[in-house]
């Protein structure tokens, strides 16, 4: 999708109600995301940038970890999928250091990890000075990531969920949707819910807050309306 339908879309998604939006150097949203939030504080969606997070924000930090993904790309000439012999070891350490950094300057309010294991957690943990407010993972209903979550709860790290319902046309797509799932989809018809809502449910009611992509502005609604009412304890069996 071009600039334009991003735009578009991130402007559809504010004014049905999204306030939180993941974007990326590597996705190409951050313009577009920026433009439409200026169009939405424009026409009145909302009325200050407070209320929108944005993460990773248009920030130092973020200036810093795409100059090191241009010099990986750079130096790797690599195509994604990623092949082991063209990734590079991150200095995670002098990275976390650079981001407190911008925290420290005021340039970020927060800073925070993804796709982060227990293990490298554990790692950063043992030398940060401002440990991450969240670790964004993929997390759904066959992929629980338990261990995960109990240590962030621990260490008092918010977690956000992606692939919630399963991606779809990406290189890492699976044939195995939670939202194909028969159990999901019997849970949702018997809840006159739709599998989707089941899905984005279910995170929900672990603590842990979700980004979920849609271009459509249906589906954008649909995946909103999770919030008045829950699973039973014989749903979250199952
Ligand atoms: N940190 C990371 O490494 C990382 C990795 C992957 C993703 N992410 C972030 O997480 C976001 C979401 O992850 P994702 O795209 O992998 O997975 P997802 O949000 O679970 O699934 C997105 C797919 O589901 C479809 N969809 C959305 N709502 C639906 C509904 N109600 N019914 C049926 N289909 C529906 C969408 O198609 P339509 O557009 O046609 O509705 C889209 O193809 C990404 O946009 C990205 O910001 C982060």
């Amino acid at each position: 999708m071009g600039e334009c339908g991003v735009k578009q879309s991130v402007l559809h998604a504010i004014e049905v109600g999204y306030r939180h939006f993941d974007t990326a150097a590597v996705y190409q949203s951050e313009k577009p995301l920026g433009d439409a939030i200026a169009e939405a504080l424009h026409r009145g969606l909302i009325k200050s940038r407070d209320e929108l997070f944005v993460t990773p924000s248009s920030s130092a930090a973020t200036l810093i970890l795409t100059l090191f993904f241009l010099l990986y790309r750079r130096l790797s000439k690599a195509q994604f999928p990623f092949k082991p012999d063209e990734t590079l070891v991150m200095d995670f350490e002098s990275v976390w250091k650079a981001m407190e950094e911008c925290q420290n300057l005021r340039l970020t309010k927060s800073i925070g990890v993804s796709n982060f294991t227990c293990k490298k957690i554990e790692k950063l943990l043992a030398t940060a000075r401002i440990p991450p407010a969240v670790n964004q993972v993929e997390m759904n209903i066959f992929w629980q990531q338990k261990q995960l979550r109990k240590l962030c709860e621990e260490k008092g790290i918010h977690m956000t969920a992606y692939s919630a319902l399963g991606p779809k046309g990406t290189p890492w797509e699976g044939n195995n949707k939670p939202i194909e799932c028969q159990v999901v989809k019997e849970i949702a018809s018997g809840r006159g819910k739709t599998a989707a809502q089941v899905c984005l449910r279910w995170v929900h009611e672990q603590g842990v807050s979700v980004v979920v992509k849609s271009f459509n502005k249906e589906r954008m609604k649909e995946n909103l309306k999770i919030f008045d009412w829950e699973l039973s304890e014989e749903d979250l069996q199952r």
